[in-house]
């Protein structure tokens, strides 16, 4: 097992067994699981099959997916705590994806002004990304993450014992976190992971998951509170929020991880024309990131409608448009102001690439 401490908790790698056993020697009154559909039919099963000590837990089911990221879905897990007379001294388990750990987290922190809680994240994207940083929340209005804070959990259990059920696709988009981090903080990394052919026939993740984590650790530790450099982590993400909550109600939306993608080529053209990326470094990115996900032409007549949701964006100071772009790769800069005829610039860059 491999342990990495994040400031205030830890995160216990390859070994889910662990999770029991640290369980064993913590006081509390009930313990919860959260699950959705499929982590219910998928993690809790590997979970429970290590459950030795046989430990009792109450079951609370949500339906999956990032359209129930939102208050509804809070309120059938508050009437669940509530209705099983959950204490502060209770502890809840998020089981599943970003979506269970980010929600789970927000309404165990806000429950009776706080509950403790424990992360399991099942996704790579959860487990590489979700898993280091405190960050809780849900959905409204259609706009990312608007409604949250920051709160630690207990600790956090991840294994990829659990990407066995992952589909492709899933495993995909947390793989855009993954190139994310190396393209920010680490060249070599990124040379490595781009020699990979096909992510679903990965054997081992020994050095992709601790080394991913340790760079978001790193980031996250020198600046909790996200007023300076943990800003390089938006890398991709001001563009590809923009881009997510545009498509959010697609027939078919963009996961997290496609949808950054798609914003890490538009600001590596950005970081290209305004941050001394290289033409080399900005196709190398290009190529990968077209290799990897299915991306979609951007309709000319969307871009302002794109770009409305890009500056709703909460990281910009009082309309100005600030992004984290690249100087090289494994090079990142914060608060970059770039215009909206800038980023349209980028949505045509990226046109010609799909075509
Ligand atoms: N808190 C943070 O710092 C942070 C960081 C990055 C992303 N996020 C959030 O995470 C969310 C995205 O997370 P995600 O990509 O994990 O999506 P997700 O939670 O929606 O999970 C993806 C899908 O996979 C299913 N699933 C999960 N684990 C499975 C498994 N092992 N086997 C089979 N199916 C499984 C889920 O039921 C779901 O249908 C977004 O809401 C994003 O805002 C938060
Ligand atoms: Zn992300």
């Amino acid at each position: 097992m491999t342990k990495i401490h994040v400031a205030g908790y830890q995160v216990n790698l390859f070994d889910i067994s662990f999770f029991w056993k640290y369980l064993e020697q913590l006081d509390y009154s009930t313990l919860f699981i959260l699950v959705d559909e499929n982590t219910e039919a998928h993690c809790l099963p590997v979970l429970e099959k290590c459950n030795q000590q046989k430990l009792n837990y109450e079951l609370i089911q949500i339906a999956s997916g990032e359209v129930h990221k939102n208050l509804t879905t809070c309120k059938i897990i508050w009437d669940a705590l509530i209705e099983c007379n959950a204490d502060r001294q209770s502890i809840l388990v998020n089981l599943g994806g970003g979506v269970i750990g980010d929600m789970g987290g927000f309404c165990a922190s806000t429950y009776m002004r706080g509950m403790r809680f424990i992360q399991i994240p099942t996704t790579l994207l959860s487990q590489v990304d979700a898993s280091v940083g405190g960050k809780l929340g849900i959905d409204h209005q259609s706009l990312k993450n608007i409604i949250g804070l920051f709160q630690n959990p207990e600790a956090v259990f991840a294994d990829p014992i659990f990407f066995k059920t992952l589909p492709g696709k899933q495993l995909k988009s947390g793989f855009a976190e993954v190139l994310k981090h190396a393209l920010i903080k680490d060249k070599n990394h990124w040379q490595e992971l781009c020699k990979i052919s096909k992510i679903e026939n990965l054997k081992s993740w020994d050095w992709i998951l601790p080394k991913s984590i340790q760079i978001k650790k790193a980031v996250v530790e020198n600046d909790p509170l996200e007023s300076g450099h943990r800003k390089v982590l938006n890398f991709g993400h001001s563009i590809g929020h923009g881009i997510e909550s545009f498509y959010l109600n697609a027939t078919m939306p963009y996961l997290h991880g496609e949808a950054i993608a798609l914003g890490m080529i538009c600001e590596s053209y950005l970081s290209f024309k305004k941050n001394n990326l290289t033409k080399d470094s900005l196709s190398q990115i290009s190529k990968q990131f077209l290799r990897e996900f299915d991306l979609n032409h951007i309709n000319e007549s969307d871009f302002d409608k794109i770009i409305a949701f890009v500056q709703k964006d909460k990281k910009n100071k009082s309309g100005a448009l600030l992004l984290s772009l690249l100087s090289e790769i494994g090079n990142c800069q914060v608060n970059i102001e770039c215009q909206a005829d800038e980023i349209k610039e980028s949505f045509r860059y990226f046109n010609t690439l799909i075509s």
